[in-house]
Formats: structure tokens, sequence, C-alpha cells
């Protein structure tokens, strides 16, 4: 199974950029192309979070255009600049966004690696936290199947030295660990949120984050460091289930020249 993770589109209304600089909606129709143009077709697309920069039905609807082409199947996370009611209504053949209670988590078994998504988000907070109920339903969710499964979310379960950014990531991640810990058939656990490639080990596992389709954030350890986006080359990344194992590749939407057969 190949699945194709793209993350934090940040998408606007028609015409307007993000942060007036950004034009969010043509890096997304590029990273659409790419992924399009692939020698290997992916068998699912996962979108990590902030699909949306503000939320708005007039952005989802800009969002749901762009998306159109990708032929396969699509599954869409909330991050914290998403709005579930307004995502919802405008991809209502997305039965899967019902949720569970007013989450926006669901389990999907059509692969042969199960997917298991992940609401981290609190209403009106660019940080993340994970209540009691939400992870009685991951534990819940991943004791019901031993399949190999990946685990989605738009903040990472883990801080990454961004010190300013590791300030609005999930508060609990130490809680989360303690679920995944007790699933040895979870595979990974992919994210977004930072705009940046970042892996570590969590939980008997590996969490990931994957870059934005748009924005990238400036690569800057230094203690108290500021949250600097910058236009470094946008990507995504396919994660390829082996039979064994996932392999995750990061692939950047800009062309390069390239040489050697094919064959
Ligand atoms: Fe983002
Ligand atoms: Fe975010």
């Amino acid at each position: 199974m190949l699945l194709c993770q793209i993350s934090d589109p940040h998408i606007v209304s028609a015409g307007t950029r993000a942060y007036g600089k950004v034009d969010t909606g043509s890096m997304l129709e590029r990273c659409v192309s790419k992924i399009l143009a692939l020698p290997r077709l992916p068998d699912a697309v996962i979108a990590t979070g902030d699909l949306t920069d503000h939320g708005s039905v007039e952005e989802y609807r800009v969002l749901a255009d762009l998306l159109t082409p990708l032929r396969m199947p699509l599954y869409l996370v909330a991050g914290n600049h998403d709005e579930p009611r307004a995502l919802r209504s405008v991809f209502p053949q997305h039965a899967y966004l019902a949720g569970e209670d007013e989450f926006l988590q669901y389990a999907i078994d059509d692969f042969e690696v199960r997917l298991v998504v992940l609401d981290t988000t609190v209403r009106g907070r660019p940080d993340g936290e994970l209540c009691a109920r939400r992870l009685q339903w991951l534990d819940r969710t991943l004791a019901a199947s031993n399949r190999p499964t990946i685990v989605a979310q738009h903040h990472p379960p883990f801080t990454t030295g961004l010190s300013l950014m590791d300030q609005m990531t999930l508060v609990n991640p130490e809680a989360e660990a303690e679920v995944i810990a007790r699933h040895p058939h979870v595979q990974c656990v992919i994210s977004g949120h930072y705009h940046r490639t970042i892996h570590t080990r969590f939980a008997g596992t590996v969490a990931s984050v994957c870059p934005s389709t748009a924005h990238q954030l400036v690569l800057d350890l230094t203690l108290g460091a500021g949250i600097r986006f910058t236009f470094e080359p946008s990507a995504f990344q396919l994660h390829l289930w082996n039979g064994q194992q996932v392999i995750t590749h990061t692939a950047l939407v800009d062309d390069y020249p390239s040489w050697g057969s094919r064959d």
C-alpha cells in the first residue's frame, strides 16, 4: 500500500494570499499535479490538517476544487486552523467526517494498512490536547484490530526543539504515548502543524511531521527563537507499506533535472 500525506495547505479565499504573501492555492494545485504524475500512484491521500487558513466555507470550497483531480480516496484531518462544521458542510460525500461525538476522528479499514485518525484540536486554541474521551476512543479503536495501523493527527505527539512552536503543540503527548505503547501494531504516528520534515522515536514506534504544501517553518533551533516562515521547497510524503514495515519518503513538489533509464 502507498499512502500519500499532504499537510498544512492553509487554503485562503480565491484571489487572496495567506499572510498577504503565500499563494497557497497555486501551491496546492502544483502539489496535486505532482502527485498525479508520480510513476506509482498512491492508493490513498491523507491531508493532515490546517486545510484552510480561517476555516470558512468559502475556503473549503476552494480546497474542494483543488483536490477534485485526485482520483484516489482522500481523507481529511482537522487542524487548529480548521472549523469542523464548515469542513463537513463542504465535503458531505465524505461520510467518515461524521466523526465520533463532536470529534473529527475515524478509522479506515479499506486498505492493507488501517488508518486511525485522531482529532488533537481544541476549539479556539492553536495548541492541541487529548481529553479522556479521545484517548479512550483511541485505545478502543486500536484494540479493535491487530492489523498494521498508521495513526494520523494534526499536532505531533512530541516537541521538536523549535521552541515557540513547541508552546503551541499537543500539551499532553505522554497521555497519547501511554495508549500507543499498548498497541505494537501501530507502525507510525504521522502529523503536520510544524511545516517541516521531522522524525523521532515515540512510544515504541516512529512519529513524524510532514512538510507543508505551502510555506515552511524556518529551521532555528536556538532557545526562544520566534516563528518565521520561508519559501523553502514545498513537499509531501509517501508512506510505503512493504508488507512488513512502513517506509517514509519525502517528495519535493518542484521538478528537478534527472537522468538514467527508468527500466
Ligand atoms: Fe499549519
Ligand atoms: Fe497547525
